[in-house]
């Protein structure tokens, strides 16, 4: 038997492909375990159901909690599942507190690990994420890769070549076989915007929404973007909850705050956006896919190829950096475009070669 351990929003878009290339396999047994690190309908169940994956074979209900109980709570509901159902192979996916926990749990049991999205490194020991990572592919035995720069990372760390496959990037296998249904919903309309005349946001990061004077700064950066057209921005329920504490009123204007959307709606609308300002990790890859400039409001990138090929630019908490990068970034809105080698629609079926026939990509 496999296990997937998933938990948090992003990592619903990782697992869906790889979901479907498991089943597809005979006499493979694959089972989902989600751990409940986001549990509002519309962080978590929404993307279930899109995604067509299976309803989730455990849950184990952690909810919210500061990082330490919320790790631990994972690890000790974790493990008692992991002792029953004796796994081969646990697999977890991308930097959130739901994959370091269960990439613990199950490596201390002696049971393999496969962790899908290795090797990304932002080398910013500040972001909770760097520490998952980093935690995550120390203990892990199967590496898949989604670009280059993530193999080079795991091997100038001294990881064995033998243990990292690159396989490339899930989330776009996601974005492909999404992309058809998410067009067809007219969501630019249903939003009563014109394609290519609106921005996207979405911020959530500690780093830009838990200090009150950066939150302000965003969100004057935002209102002043708005005066040139419409700024869509589906609200995380962290920067919501922080928004509210500022008592922020009368943000009017081109500014529209949103209720957080779901995947194909979200698709739908980025890919016909003129703009995307974010600090993301998946927007970061999907409008590079899509050729949708791309501003991310951090210091780095754990994903600098979206940068070096793609169309994101990084930018600082502030007006007018994020007006200068957001010029830039326009400047590379490419209708074709870069191709990234191995983000092909692909990756969830190397894997599962790799994890069924030992097959190896290097
Ligand atoms: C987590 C991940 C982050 C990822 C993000 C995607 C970690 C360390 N962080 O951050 O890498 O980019 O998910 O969304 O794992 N909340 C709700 N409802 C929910 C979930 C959360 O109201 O369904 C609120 C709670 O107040 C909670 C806060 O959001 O305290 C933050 O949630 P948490 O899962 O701790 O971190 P995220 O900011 O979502």
């Amino acid at each position: 038997m496999i296990l997937s351990v998933v938990g948090a929003r992003p990592n619903f878009m990782k697992l869906a492909p790889l979901a479907r290339a498991l089943a597809a396999r005979p006499g493979v047994r694959h089972r989902i375990v989600h751990t409940g690190q986001h549990y509002d309908p519309d962080m978590s169940e929404v993307f279930f159901q899109q995604l067509g994956l299976p309803k989730p074979h455990y849950h184990l209900d952690v909810g919210s909690a500061s990082h330490a109980q919320q790790t631990a709570a994972i690890m000790m509901r974790f493990e008692p599942i992991c002792l029953e159902t004796a796994p081969e192979l646990v697999l977890v996916y991308g930097d959130v507190n739901s994959t370091v926990a269960a990439a613990l749990v199950a490596a201390k049991l002696g049971i393999r690990v496969g962790h899908v999205e290795a090797g990304l490194r932002s080398r910013d020991w500040s972001m909770p994420e760097e520490i998952n990572r980093v935690v995550t592919d120390r203990v892990s035995d199967l590496l898949f890769a989604p670009s280059r720069d993530a193999v080079e990372n795991l091997a100038a760390e001294g990881v064995r070549s033998e243990r990292i496959h690159f396989v490339g990037n899930v989330m776009i296998d996601s974005l492909v076989a999404a992309l058809p249904a998410a067009s067809a919903l007219g969501a630019p309309a249903r939003h009563r915007v014109a394609a290519r005349s609106y921005a996207v946001v979405t911020l959530h990061r500690p780093s830009n929404v838990d200090d009150p004077a950066t939150l302000r700064e965003l969100l004057d950066a935002l209102v002043l973007l708005g005066e040139n057209g419409p700024v869509l921005f589906p609200v995380h329920p962290r920067t919501r909850a922080r928004i509210a504490a500022l008592g922020v009123n009368g943000l009017d204007g081109g500014l529209r705050l949103l209720e957080p959307m779901p995947y194909l709606e979200m698709l739908g609308l980025v890919s016909a956006a003129d703009l995307v300002i974010t600090d993301s990790g998946g927007l970061q890859e999907e409008t590079t896919y899509l050729g949708v400039p791309c501003v991310t409001v951090r210091p780095s990138t754990e994903r600098p190829i979206t940068c070096t090929e793609g169309t994101n630019r990084l930018a600082g908490p502030e007006r007018a950096a994020i007006r200068e990068a957001a010029a830039a970034a326009r400047a590379r809105r490419r209708d074709t475009p870069a191709r990234i080698e191995r983000w092909d629609g692909k990756a969830a079926e190397r894997i599962a070669a790799v994890i069924c026939d030992g097959a190896t990509f290097h």
